[in-house]
């Protein structure tokens, strides 16, 4: 496993498993399966009903708390500093953790600043390591950032070979922000990535898939990548990117198939916002 290091000092697992839309039933063994081929960064959020999987898992992998790091978000409904603050111990007890590695904001919608404070507050306590966003486009992070206290740490967005997220690179470069990329393999779209022919014949220089060189190429560009899968063969396959390295001319290759820099999800568009608000608000 590689590591990065977030601004606050706290080293962070470049390769983590992303548990969006497994069911709380399925969880646990999902969890479970990934920690015993290696995993040691779970991705969960307050919104996908899965976090006490994920606790059960880890208790009962026998991992050393301090080996493990656990991600969860803050939703749109726990918007506000009193309710975030509620939410975040309702998190920890769903984790059965004293402490979250990484606590993020899951959109960037409601009373933002109001959770900030919360979260702000449970990180001087001690009951999160690091806290950050998830889903703030460039303005929108621009602004966040400006104005609160701590920085965040972390932007989780949309990122794979086909929405590479170069634009948004120099904001949090002021920041010293780093990125955390959701949708590496393409999420509902998984063929256009790992049935690409250039990665595939990227891969096969190396005896690696086209999967594991999107994976590859994204955690050589410093960004952590939360792959989900609920196979436990393709759980190994996504983790085993740590034996090879991409060439520079390999990276300039992927570099020119980006299609829709920013994402595909439609953050600024009134419709989309509306619908989240009346759903989550
Ligand atoms: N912050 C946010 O708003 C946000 C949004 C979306 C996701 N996320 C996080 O990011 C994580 C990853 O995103 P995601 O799960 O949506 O998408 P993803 O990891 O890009 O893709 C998951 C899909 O890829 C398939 N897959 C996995 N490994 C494969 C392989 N080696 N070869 C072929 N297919 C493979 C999986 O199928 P099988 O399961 O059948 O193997 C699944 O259908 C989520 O689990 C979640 O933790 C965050």
């Amino acid at each position: 496993m590689e590591y990065i290091k977030l601004y606050n000092g706290v080293q962070m697992p470049t390769l983590g498993y992303g548990v969006f839309l497994v069911s709380p039933d399925e969880c646990e063994r999902c969890v479970s399966d990934a920690l015993s081929v290696g995993y040691r960064l779970i991705d969960t959020a307050q919104a996908y009903q899965n976090e006490e999987g994920v606790g059960n898992a880890w208790r009962k992998s026998g991992i050393k708390r301090e080996d493990l790091f656990l991600v969860t978000k803050v939703w749109i409904s726990n918007a506000g500093e009193e309710k975030a603050a509620k939410s975040i111990d309702e998190s920890l007890r769903k984790l059965q953790t004293e402490y979250i590695d990484l606590l993020l904001i899951h959109q960037a919608y409601g009373d933002v600043f109001g959770t900030w404070r919360a979260m702000e507050k449970a990180y001087r306590a001690g009951k999160v390591r690091a806290i950050g966003v998830s889903n703030f486009q460039a303005g929108r992070f621009f602004d966040f950032a400006h104005y609160v206290d701590v920085k965040p740490m972390v932007n989780q967005l949309e990122c794979n070979t086909l929405s590479q997220q170069t634009g948004i690179e120099p904001i949090h470069g002021e920041f010293g922000t780093k990125m955390m990329a959701w949708y590496p393999l393409g999420g509902q779209d998984t063929d256009s990535i790992v049935k690409s022919e250039l990665l595939a014949s990227i891969g096969a220089k190396y005896n690696k898939t086209a999967a594991q060189v999107a994976l590859r190429w994204l955690t050589q560009r410093g960004i952590v990548a939360i792959p989900k899968s609920s196979h436990k063969e393709r759980m190994a396959q996504n983790i085993g990117i740590f034996d090879f390295s991409l060439s520079d001319d390999d990276m300039a290759q992927i570099a020119k198939i980006n299609q829709h820099d920013a994402g595909t999800t439609p953050f600024g568009n009134p419709q989309f916002v509306k619908n989240l608000i009346k759903n989550y608000g």
